[in-house]
């Protein structure tokens, strides 16, 4: 059977999106998005920085103001028009799914499976919320009856990542536009194609010019123009702690906006004796190799107790030693990473394992001379102090550490400044909880790994970020709410 999708999808748009309409930036400038697999460019973006964001912010702005037909649409009309942004998003979906692949790297067939249904599935989630984000009365002492309300905070400027695109897309975009707000988004500039495509699609379901804005460009510019921005009113961020930082202070520095961080993670995966080992493994492996190794939740600590540890490594090498690498559009399982840059901080760290004794079983070398591929990397009898044991990898690389106890356990899994996921695995549910309780992370998965839901909310402890992104909880990131409170008796008759 042909492949439904095309490693040559037709690229349609590559400017910059204000008010439902397509601009050159305003100092004519562009820059290269490239196709990781082959290192070859696609095509020309146009590039953003701070004067084009200013436009950007006023779209927005006059879209947000008193009267305009975002402000005075009915909720369940803004839900419509989100659950018909994921309609179109089904419709041309092998295509989106071909184009977040060119650009990114990703296996197809995942682009297929996870990432454009995740992100409907979020549209879809949050245009239902639309309609049910309400207040509570108050019962307040005295002759006044109190009640509260939950209002859009106003501009959003979201600035996202290159490892889900249109997924992290979808995370920012729905919550925000359910509760009323209005957006500037800047994609990564690894990865501006299917983000581009998805604003044609909102101009087709039917979004009124200047609610959702994208503009494409670089970080140090455009991103912080939108961190610096008076005029904006809440960030929210994924990406590196580092940059969470620099955001963080831009935030302080400038009009103290509303701010969410999803950051970096060295997510713990604990792996009892008493488990399957063979279901344990394919987790683990999940837990590291998903998405090329590119993700922020990634289990690159696994710890294995130590009755079965040499089992664990000999399996876990020979599953590593399986896994296809190669161009995202063939029957693969792993792509290329997303850059150059990230090849060799992957490769540099490596090195830095290999140096300071850990013992590499697979893999550790670039896979091949064309893209940006890496061998799957299997390192055993990695030390808690090993520099590569505390910074985050994001890439195909699996570090396994051997323990004893369960408070030792627990003590080393929580030795990190991150906090955004972890694991454990065992069949002893009081164990598991108990295990689970005391890790210091913003999600615990007990006997699977990555199963994250946009109805659940997702974010990460200490250095991991602030906030919890999807689920309700998701909501109270992109909304305000107000006290009103309404005197029942006249002043005189007290
Ligand atoms: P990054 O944090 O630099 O990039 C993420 C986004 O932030 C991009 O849109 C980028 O343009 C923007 N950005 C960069 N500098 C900025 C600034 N000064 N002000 C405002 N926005 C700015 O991440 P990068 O360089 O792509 O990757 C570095 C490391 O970050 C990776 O190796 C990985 O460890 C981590 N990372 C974590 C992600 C997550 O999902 N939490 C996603 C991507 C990277
Ligand atoms: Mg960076």
């Amino acid at each position: 059977m042909a492949s439904p999708f095309s490693p040559n999808p037709e690229i349609k748009y590559t400017k910059i999106f204000i008010n439902n309409e397509w601009h050159d930036s305003v100092s004519g400038k562009t820059f290269p998005t490239f196709n990781p697999a082959t290192g070859e460019k696609i095509c020309d973006i146009a590039e953003g920085d701070k004067a084009d964001i200013d436009l950007a912010v006023a779209a927005a702005k006059q879209a947000f103001k008193k009267g305009s037909t975002w402000r005075t649409m009915d909720a369940s009309k803004r839900g419509r028009l989100i659950s018909k942004l994921a309609e179109l998003m089904e419709r041309d979906q092998q295509y989106l799914a071909s184009l977040e692949s060119l650009d990114n790297g990703k296996p197809v067939r995942v682009a297929n499976f996870a990432d454009l249904p995740g992100a409907m599935l979020c549209f879809r989630y949050y245009a239902g919320w639309a309609d049910k984000i309400h207040g509570k009365t108050i019962p307040v002492d005295g002759p006044y009856m109190t009640y509260t309300r939950h209002e859009p905070i106003g501009i959003c400027g979201q600035i996202i990542p290159w490892n889900f695109p249109l997924l992290m897309a979808s995370w920012k975009l729905a919550p925000a536009l359910a509760c009323g707000n209005v957006v500037v988004l800047k994609p990564a500039e690894q990865t501006p194609l299917s983000v581009l495509y998805l604003c044609q699609l909102a101009v087709e379901a039917g979004f009124p010019p200047g609610v959702i804005n994208v503009v494409p460009g670089y970080g140090p510019t455009a991103g912080a123009a939108i961190s610096n921005h008076p005029d904006i009113d809440k960030v929210a961020f994924t990406g590196s702690t580092e940059v969470g930082q620099i955001i963080a202070q831009a935030v302080g520095a400038s009009n103290l906006k509303k701010i969410s961080l999803e950051l970096g993670g060295k997510s713990p995966n604990i792996i009892f004796d008493d488990v399957d080992v063979d279901e344990a493994l394919q987790w683990a492996h999940l837990g590291v190799f998903f998405n090329n190794g590119q993700c922020c939740t990634a289990g690159s600590r696994v710890f294995v107790q130590d009755a079965i540890y040499d089992e664990f490594v000999a399996k876990a090498v020979a599953k590593a030693k399986t896994v296809r690498v190669g161009n995202p559009f063939d029957d693969i399982d792993q792509g290329p990473q997303i850059d150059e840059e990230q090849m060799k901080k992957i490769l540099e760290l490596i090195d830095s394992g290999k140096a300071e004794g850990a013992d590499m079983k697979c893999g550790g070398s670039r896979h091949g001379d064309r893209g940006y591929f890496i061998q799957p990397t299997v390192f055993t009898d990695v030390k808690d102090d090993m520099r590569f044991a505390k910074e985050e990898i994001f890439g195909p690389v699996m570090q396994i550490f051997k323990f004893s106890t369960i408070d030792e356990v627990i003590e080393r899994a929580n030795n990190t400044v991150y906090g955004l996921a972890a694991a454990v695995f065992t069949k002893d549910i009081k164990r598991a909880i108990h295990v689970s309780n005391h890790i210091r992370a913003g999600t615990v998965w007990i006997n699977c790994y990555h199963m994250t839901a946009c109805q659940a909310p997702f974010g990460g402890y200490k250095m991991s970020g602030f906030g919890r992104e999807l689920g309700e909880y998701g909501l109270e990131l992109y909304s305000e709410v107000k006290t009103v409170t309404i005197a029942l008796d006249s002043l005189e008759a007290k």
